[in-house]
């Protein structure tokens, strides 16, 4: 039981703390316990607690504007909000499938995905997603998307000659990915290749920044660091914080248009762009820029890699990696091997939380995103907790 959180702390009714070095999720970005947020929050929630989706409200209007003029990759200026990860890369396919059918091309609805992914658990998430664990029930029922390989691009274009590119909508892949591998970043040059590809075959790129987003990587996104610009990005946890439920999907206007143009439009989840979520990203925002914490994220993520050195020359371990405070620790059992889960165990009674990723196509990795406010004292207290788990899990 979890009775109250303030930084990277979360304490128990038990009396006993826990340093959140996954960040929940790896959706706690600012840190918990900041009284500006739950403010912000209940200030909205008093002035207007519903409207209708597509109605204006003051914090909808704020958060939409801070978004477009400092946050988003340039060209992305339409935006819409839903509440949470899984809903915008539903949002975002819809909004693929949509685009093209207006377009007078409604033969493509394939979206290329990776064989090891995650976007989340609504039906079409998982069925464009790889993560074979989170698929096992489902399998028999989801939509046949195709997969490419992780990181060859020149698979990307295999697979597009395979399906025929004029049955393809899109190509969905995660910058780094996160929760299905543990912070994998793909070889320099993998994301242009992507791009370039998907120019070629009139292909949309979606980016799904739900984990990367928000300074994860230490930059503001992911796909920053290759300086690509997709044609849809989806984003969620960082944005608000862990705050309130809140995602969203950003695109340009040459997506928009012929859906504009056709007279249709996608119908809005009841509780998509709620005013207090986009009061608890306005406030989010606020902090991240106030206290430079997306700097701090990529300076910090250094740091981290630099003091799990020794934990890379474990043998139970075969790499450390990551961008940013978006850092993933491989272990040596092989894929589906449980071994994430055994490590996260004895962290959580040694006075950590780890994330266990991993999902049966690759190696089992530990996952650590914690706040960008995390201290040096807590990082070493994370590494060292981490060390004696690996050693307890694995055999030291
Ligand atoms: C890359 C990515 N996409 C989508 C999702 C799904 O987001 P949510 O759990 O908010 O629905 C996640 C969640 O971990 C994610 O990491």
């Amino acid at each position: 039981m979890v009775e109250r959180a303030e930084g990277c702390t979360l304490h128990l009714d038990d009396g006993r703390t826990l340093i959140d070095a996954g960040g929940g999720a790896v959706a706690v970005n600012i840190g918990h316990g900041r009284s500006e947020v739950a403010d912000a929050v209940a200030e909205a929630t008093r002035r207007v607690s519903y409207v209708l989706p597509p109605w204006a409200t003051e914090e909808r209007v704020a958060l939409a504007e801070v978004l477009r003029k400092r946050w988003l990759p340039e060209g992305l200026t339409r935006v819409g909000f839903t509440s949470g990860g899984s809903e915008s890369v539903d949002t975002a396919v819809r909004l693929a499938l949509a685009h093209h059918a207006t377009s007078g091309r409604p033969e493509r609805r394939k979206v290329i995905g990776r064989e090891t992914s995650y976007h989340g658990l609504t039906m079409t998430a998982l069925a464009v997603g790889g993560h074979r664990d989170r698929r096992s029930l489902f399998e028999h029922a989801l939509a046949d998307h195709p997969k490419m390989s992780m990181a060859d691009a020149e698979d990307l274009e295999k697979v597009l000659w395979d399906e025929g590119p004029e049955t393809v909508a899109a190509v969905i892949a995660e910058p780094v990915v996160g929760a299905s591998a543990g912070a994998l970043v793909p070889p320099d040059g993998w994301w242009s290749d992507v791009r370039s590809l998907c120019d070629e075959h009139g292909v949309l790129l979606i980016a799904d920044e739900v984990m990367t987003g928000f300074g994860r990587t230490g930059k503001r996104f992911g796909v920053d660091h290759w300086d690509v610009v997709p044609d849809v990005l989806v984003g969620g946890k960082g944005l608000s914080g862990g705050y309130a439920p809140l995602g969203g999907v950003y695109t340009t206007e040459a997506v928009v248009a012929p859906i504009a143009a056709s007279g249709e439009g996608l119908m809005f989840f009841t509780y998509s762009a709620h005013s207090a979520a986009c009061a608890a990203g306005l406030a989010t925002l606020r902090i991240l820029e106030d206290e430079d914490l997306v700097a701090a994220s990529a300076a910090k993520g250094v740091d981290l890699l630099g003091r799990l050195a020794g934990l890379a020359a474990h043998p139970a371990v075969t790499e450390v990696r990551g961008l940013g405070l978006m850092v993933g620790i491989e272990l040596a059992g092989g894929p589906g091997s449980g071994l994430a889960g055994a490590v996260a165990a004895e962290a959580m009674s040694r006075g950590a939380w780890v994330y266990p990723a991993g999902d049966g196509n690759l190696p089992d990795a530990l996952l650590l995103g914690p706040p960008f406010t995390i201290t040096d004292g807590e990082m070493d207290e994370v590494v060292r907790i981490v060390t004696e788990s690996v050693d307890a899990a694995c055999g030291g």
